[in-house]
């Protein structure tokens, strides 16, 4: 296998989002919150929630329409990477079951936590076990069941997230001029304290104390977690521009990562690009985690919105702190 310039490139795409539609007047009923507050502060006027479902489900419909898409046997996947912070269970990972489920039968893979920003992350994994040659056809899955990990009785929290997935195929690129060329990523640990889940995992198991507690639900300093997203977001995405030699005119879409409305805005000031291009979807699904930023890309291109050979900049920011930027040209024709 020649490795050598081997450029990965998505190749196929399709999302998953829960049939059921929980708009801000449901929250109106039972916390004192308003649509007008939700919507004026995030952006968001509807999500959706999958009550009965693992995160493993929300990713099979899209991973199967991604692979029919593609028109490959699906025993040619090699790898599956499934990008989560709500897996089904803590083990087996998420990328098992999903195989299993797919029927797979000669692939290996793994789950991948990076929050928000689990997309990205995957997909610059994914793109160097593309560019080694290690791999030939990566699944990548990013989407998450926040609904498992919010408390509806917490306004600052519950009204922000939604349940949904995004499936990609990544493959080597005939065209050198098509696919991944550069990925700007970072973590901060000193942001673990401003969101989280208390418990659940090693360092503090569940126990009756920690349910009567509550300490299984996401946990968010909601302000300081803006402003370091605005700072972070932007650092990074203006970085990526520079270093690839990138105006704003040359950018076709900012595909930034959904979580408010005023950080996407500031991203797209930083960068110069115009409102027209920039990738929401968050005023219909809210923050579903490492599923935003696909369902924003498959959503598009079901709408005929991406061309080839378009040069997109995907933007994220998370818990972690996690965060990053990648730029990559379209090509899928
Ligand atoms: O995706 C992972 C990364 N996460 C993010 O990027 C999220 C970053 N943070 C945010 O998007 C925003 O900080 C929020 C949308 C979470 C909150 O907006 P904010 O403008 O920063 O509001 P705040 O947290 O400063 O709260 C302002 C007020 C508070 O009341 P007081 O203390 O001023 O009286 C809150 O209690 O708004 C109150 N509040 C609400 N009021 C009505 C908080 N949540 C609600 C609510 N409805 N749902």
């Amino acid at each position: 296998m020649k490795t050598e310039n081997r450029r990965a490139y998505i190749s196929s795409l399709a999302h998953y989002v829960p049939e059921e539609v929980y708009s801000n007047q449901f929250f109106e009923k039972r916390l004192d919150t308003s649509d007008e507050w939700i919507r004026t502060r995030t952006g968001i006027s509807e999500r959706r929630f999958a009550f009965n479902k693992g995160t493993s489900e929300l990713m099979l419909p899209a991973a199967e329409k991604a692979i029919a898409r593609r028109g490959i046997d699906k025993q040619d996947i090699d790898l599956i990477i499934c990008a989560t912070i709500t897996p089904d269970h803590v083990f087996p990972s998420t990328a098992c079951l999903l195989q299993n489920k797919l029927g797979i039968k000669h692939c290996w893979g793994f789950d991948l936590a990076a929050a928000c920003s689990g997309f990205l992350f995957a997909l610059e994994t994914a793109r160097r076990f593309i560019e080694s040659g290690a791999a030939q056809r990566v699944l990548l899955c990013g989407g998450d069941r926040m609904s498992a990990i919010l408390d509806f009785e917490d306004r600052s929290t519950c009204v922000l997230f939604g349940d949904g997935a995004g499936a990609i195929i990544l493959e080597a690129s005939d065209d050198p001029e098509i696919g991944v060329f550069d990925a700007n990523l970072r973590i901060d640990g000193a942001g673990k304290d401003f969101l989280y889940m208390p418990a659940g995992g090693s360092a503090k198991p569940p126990s009756a104390e920690t349910v009567a507690n509550k300490e299984h639900y996401v946990v968010q300093d909601g302000r300081t977690v803006f402003r370091a997203a605005v700072v972070g977001m932007a650092d990074v995405t203006a970085e990526v521009m520079e270093r690839n030699n990138l105006r704003a005119e040359d950018v076709a879409w900012l595909v930034p990562h959904q979580a408010n409305m005023r950080i996407i805005g500031a991203t797209a000031e930083r960068m110069g690009v115009s409102s027209d291009k920039v990738m929401v979807n968050i005023d219909r699904y809210g923050n579903t985690t490492a599923g935003t930023i696909p369902l924003c890309l498959s959503e598009w291109y079901d709408a005929g919105k991406i061309q080839y050979g378009d040069r997109l900049i995907l933007s994220s920011f998370g818990a972690g702190y996690t965060w990053g930027s990648v730029y990559l040209r379209w090509g899928i024709k």
